[in-house]
């Protein structure tokens, strides 16, 4: 689809918490907009507010029994529930024309597949991208920008990814960033480097 001066597609960052997906998503996001072209950016963090929030944002407004319902943790369906939601979108904001960007640890292989199908056979082969953050969990540990990790080793936060749930790396995502070897922002000139590449930016 064009109707922005670019064609319209999905980049679906993934990898482990303080991989560097949202910093990295953020300059991409920055560097389409310079260049005038249409964008969406949904990031874990601020979904998890609103369309995916937790149980305890909504049982005050909504109450216990349809907060228990519709609420998402981070088990494995509530994380896949989660990722369902979130495709749903990026597929329309797409098939509205935009470049969306996403940025969630998305650690299930099942469920990123799942999305690009969707977004596939809407939109049409080679509009949804994975990005592959490749951040070796030691680093992602050392970094730990919110203390979460800390607070997984202690036994404090449940099935943290990389500590005590898993994370299941893309088989052959369209892009891999080392963020350990390179800096953010070589990382997102290699996104846009790639985009030029399929034609998606002109
Ligand atoms: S996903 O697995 O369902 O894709 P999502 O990207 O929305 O996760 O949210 C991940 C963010 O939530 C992390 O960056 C971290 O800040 C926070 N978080 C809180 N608990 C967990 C957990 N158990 N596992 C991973 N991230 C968690």
């Amino acid at each position: 689809m064009q109707r922005n001066g670019h064609r319209s597609c999905v980049l679906w960052f993934t990898g482990l918490s303080g991989s560097g997906k949202s910093t990295i998503a953020n300059l991409v996001d920055q560097l389409l907009f310079e260049r005038g072209a249409h964008t969406y950016l949904l990031d874990g963090d601020n979904v998890r507010h609103g369309l995916c929030a937790g149980p305890n944002l909504l049982a005050p407004v909504y109450g216990s029994e349809f907060a228990e319902r519709f609420g998402l943790g981070f088990g494995q369906q509530d994380r896949e529930e989660n990722i369902r939601r979130v495709g749903a979108v990026t597929e329309l904001l797409a098939n509205a024309g935009l470049i969306c960007l996403t940025a969630f640890v998305s650690p299930y292989r099942k469920d990123r597949d799942l999305v690009r199908a969707w977004v596939e056979r809407q939109n049409g082969p080679g509009t949804f991208l994975e990005v592959f953050v490749n951040t070796p969990l030691e680093v992602c540990m050392k970094r730990d920008p919110k203390g979460l990790y800390q607070q997984a080793i202690e036994g404090k936060i449940k099935n943290f990814t990389g500590i005590s749930d898993p994370y299941e790396a893309p088989d052959s995502p369209e892009l891999e960033l080392r963020t350990a070897e390179c800096s953010a922002e070589q990382c997102a000139s290699q996104v846009l480097s790639y985009l030029t590449v399929q034609g998606i930016l002109p």
